[in-house]
């Protein structure tokens, strides 16, 4: 039987202060299939932190369709927030916003979310180890400006794979900032299909080339040092390798899922038995959510019109995110998440749902 309590527990959160509407300033190539939309200040406030991603909701062939970017910009630097958005071969989203947007171009999005984030410190002095592959360049971006503007005692090093020269994104941008931080930021360029005359390191990222450019970087203090990986999974798997065989602490190793904006293949869901009362808090409020026919706690949701937030739909993106506060649920996919996330209680309520009664989940 359908049952949707609503109960308001505290506050006065309104879902209205998760939406924000943002308008397009200036649309900047950055090769021939990236551009960067530069939006302008919003009238409301608008904070984001470096790593941080928006989620896009854009009115596509009658639907409305979301999508996560990771910003580009700095907080602490860059006076317009900007999002780079490379275009997919058959993807809806990217092939909309590359071909279609346009300055003055106004849409909806998600405030900014998202946990690949560094806990930046001004008196901190740090080594940081940044690993990009294609457009995982995007929230290194933000925070290797971020940790280059708080933290004048570190340093950043960026090791960053693409095919060629050509697909360098923000390879300008990068160059200006090699000369304004010459003493504290370095970059490691490895392309898998270079011209003649490239003389640095080329191939695709695996073991042992991560290994070598370790040993470069850090020498032996490799396990001393911050890791922020944004890529392709085997991408990010050679080095997360790599970094476990110099022993790197799992809490200085941070990965961002490579999320194109394109779905991927969701894990076939493990049939749950039984139907189950869900309770969510969202926004300073707590609501029941009756969940059956094996759908997840977002679906769920989201079927008995609950404001909840959510873009991937995957498990990878984690705008969904809740925090687990009683009973258990079982996550047919817990990639987006740290080991330390997991181990805190949060979950992915797009792949999760209840084992059991009593479940009591509060969104953010
Ligand atoms: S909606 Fe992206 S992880 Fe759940």
């Amino acid at each position: 039987m359908f049952k949707f309590l609503k109960k308001k527990i505290k506050g006065s959160g309104t879902n209205s202060e998760r939406y924000i509407q943002l308008k397009i300033k200036e649309v900047r190539k950055e090769t021939e299939d990236t551009n960067t939309l530069i939006f302008e200040k919003p009238e409301k406030p608008f904070h984001y932190l470096p790593g941080q991603f928006l989620t896009l909701i854009l009115p596509i062939k009658n639907e409305k369709i979301r999508r996560s970017y990771s910003l580009c910009t700095s907080p602490y630097t860059d006076e317009n927030p900007a999002i780079t958005v490379k275009r997919v071969e058959t993807g809806l989203v990217s092939n909309y916003l590359n071909d279609h947007m346009k300055p003055g171009d106004v849409f909806d999005v998600m405030t900014a979310a998202g946990h690949f984030v560094p806990e930046l410190k001004a008196d901190q002095k740090k080594k940081y180890i940044l690993f990009a592959a294609g457009s995982g360049i995007t929230p290194i971006m933000s925070i290797i400006k971020s940790i280059l503007a708080i933290e004048p005692e570190s340093n950043v090093h960026l090791v960053y794979q693409n095919r060629d020269e050509n697909k360098i994104i923000f390879k300008e941008e990068l160059n200006h900032i090699k000369t304004t931080y010459s003493e504290r930021f370095s970059q490691i360029d490895v392309l898998s299909q270079p011209q003649k005359a490239w003389e640095g390191y080329s191939g695709r990222i695996n073991v042992p080339i991560a290994s070598d450019i370790l040993m470069d970087i850090a020498g032996n203090k490799v396990n001393k040092a911050d890791y922020y990986l944004c890529g392709p999974i085997n991408f990010m798997q050679s080095v997360f390798e790599a970094l476990t065989e110099f022993e790197v602490p799992e809490r200085n190793i941070h990965k961002e899922s490579f999320f194109t904006g394109e779905l991927k293949t969701k894990a076939p869901a493990k049939t749950i038995g039984g139907e189950f009362d869900v309770h969510i808090i969202l926004d300073g409020e707590e609501y029941e959510v009756h969940i059956a026919d094996n759908k997840t706690i977002l679906e769920a949701a989201l079927d008995q019109d609950l404001d909840m937030p959510f873009s991937c739909q995957s498990g990878l993106c984690t705008a969904c995110r809740g925090k687990l506060l009683a009973g258990n649920v079982e996550m047919s996919d817990d990639d987006g998440l740290s080991e330390e996330e997991i181990n805190e209680g949060y979950i992915l309520n797009c792949v999760s749902r209840p084992t059991g009664p009593g479940v009591k989940v509060e969104i953010g």
